[in-house]
C-alpha cells in the first residue's frame, strides 16, 4: 500500500507496543475514576479504537469534530466546532484523545472550551507530538512519539482525506492533490 511518495516513520508494530504502554499508564492513573475518552474526529479514531481496547478500567467514549485546517497541510489558525459531544462532561474525568499536536491551536481551544463545562479533571493523550511547531504553550499528559517537523499520514491521519487507512505512520514526501 505504501508507495514511493511516502516513507514509513513508525510501523504498526511499534505503534501497537506504544499504545499498550500508554494504556497501561492510563489504566493505573484512572483506577476508581470516572473516565471519559473524548476523541477528536476524524484523525484520532484509529488511535482511540486501539487505545480503548488496551485500557483495563471502565470508560465511556464520546466524539467531537473541530476544524483547524482547511483541506491541505497548513494551519488556518481558526478553530470551529463541527460536531459537539453527545453527553455532559460535568464532574467526569475527561481524557482528550488526539492523533497529533502540531501548532497546539486546536487543543488549546478545545481545552478552554471543555474546561468551561466543569469536568472533574481534564488531561490529554496524543499519539504524536511535533514540539518544534508549537505556536501556543500546551503539553500532553501522555504522548506516544515525538516526531520531527514532517507531514505524516496513516493510522488515521490524512492528507486531503486520503491515506487514513494505512496501518503505519508514514512521512508524505510529495504533496499532489
Ligand atoms: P494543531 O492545531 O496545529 O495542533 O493541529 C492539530 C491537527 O492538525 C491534528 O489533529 C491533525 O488533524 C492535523 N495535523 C497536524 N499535523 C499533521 C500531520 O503531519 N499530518 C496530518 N494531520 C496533521
Ligand atoms: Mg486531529
Amino acid at each position: 500500500m505504501v508507495d514511493g511518495r511516502m516513507r514509513v516513520l513508525l510501523s504498526n508494530k511499534e505503534i501497537q507496543k506504544k499504545v499498550g504502554e500508554l494504556a497501561e499508564a492510563i489504566s493505573r492513573d484512572y483506577e476508581g475514576k470516572d473516565l471519559l475518552l473524548v476523541c477528536v474526529l476524524k484523525g484520532a479514531v484509529v488511535f482511540l479504537s486501539d487505545l480503548m481496547r488496551y485500557i483495563k478500567v471502565p470508560l465511556g467514549i464520546d466524539f467531537m469534530a473541530v476544524s483547524s485546517y482547511g483541506s491541505g497541510a497548513s494551519t488556518s489558525g481558526v478553530v470551529r466546532i463541527l460536531k459537539d459531544l453527545d453527553m455532559s462532561i460535568e464532574n467526569r474525568d475527561v481524557l482528550i484523545v488526539e492523533d497529533i499536536i502540531d501548532s497546539g491551536l486546536t487543543l488549546s481551544y478545545l481545552c478552554e472550551n471543555l474546561l468551561s463545562r466543569n469536568p472533574k479533571s481534564l488531561k490529554i493523550v496524543t499519539l504524536l507530538d511535533k514540539p518544534e511547531r508549537r505556536k501556543v504553550q500546551i503539553r500532553p499528559d501522555y504522548c506516544g512519539f515525538k516526531i520531527p517537523d514532517e507531514f505524516v499520514v496513516g493510522y488515521g491521519l490524512d492528507y486531503n482525506e486520503k491515506h487514513r487507512n494505512y496501518p503505519d505512520v508514514c512521512v508524505l514526501l510529495e504533496f499532489d492533490s
